[in-house]
């Protein structure tokens, strides 16, 4: 049997990373959590390419993509993503990281260098990936897709509930305003933007657990 390619997008803290994670377990799938990559390219920008007023130099970014090693390490069946063999799982998660991560992920020069590596890894199949362009341009022919939407106040407590069980310190309206500015950066830029793929079954989890997801999402899944 065939090992199907499943593509979750949708809007930041609807539960994509998790969901997917336990439904690859499930499946036997690869698990690649998009946004961490983009996370691990701003991380690197952040240490490594700031201009005097303390901003991303994007050119200095563009030219030193290619010293951005970014690899997904196994630990105890946890992917934990490291940069130039650094582990910054926990760094990726910070707030610095999540106030400039859809700025650097708007770069034609920095989709252009994710996407490959993220076609690549499914060319096997077996896999699920989530992110925002998943179904639309990375794998447009996946077996599956899906788009997860719930409401703002919904999102904002799993991502504020998320931020403290990392020990990162936050407040509620901060989370709201990032989550809000984030996706209309996502959505409205011009390259790869957050949008559902034709084909993909919506679903809004405002009132789902996460369990009640998985489960919604694995009805669609058939042996294929
Ligand atoms: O899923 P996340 O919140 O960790 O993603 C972080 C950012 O990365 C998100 O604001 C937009 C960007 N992203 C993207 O542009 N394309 C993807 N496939 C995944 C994430």
């Amino acid at each position: 049997m065939k090992k199907p390619v499943i593509a979750i997008d949708g809007y930041s803290s609807t539960g994509k990373s998790s969901i997917s994670k336990v439904i690859a377990d499930k499946l036997g799938l690869i698990h690649l959590d998009t946004g961490a990559l983009y996370r691990g390219v701003t991380w690197f920008a952040l240490q490594n390419c700031i201009d005097e007023n303390g901003s991303i130099d994007l050119q200095k970014l563009f030219s030193s993509l290619d010293q951005i090693e970014l690899e997904f390490r196994n630990n105890d069946g946890e992917l934990i993503l490291y940069l130039n063999h650094i582990d910054i799982s926990k760094q990726i998660r910070t707030n610095e990281v999540s106030d400039n991560v859809s700025i650097v992920a708007k770069q034609k020069e920095v989709r252009d260098f994710l996407l490959h590596s993220q076609r690549s890894l499914a060319e096997k199949g077996g896999i699920i990936m989530d992110g925002r362009d998943i179904g639309t341009v990375v794998l447009p022919n996946a077996d599956y897709k899906f788009f997860l939407t719930a409401s703002i106040d919904e999102r904002t407590n799993r991502r504020y509930f998320e931020l403290e069980s990392l020990g990162i310190q936050a407040e509620r309206e901060q989370v709201k305003k990032n989550l809000i500015v984030r996706d209309k950066i996502d959505s409205e830029r011009e390259i790869a933007p957050l949008k559902q793929a034709e084909d993909a079954i919506v679903i809004d989890n405002t009132n789902l657990t996460k369990d009640g997801t998985i489960d919604l999402i694995l009805s669609h899944i058939k042996n294929i």
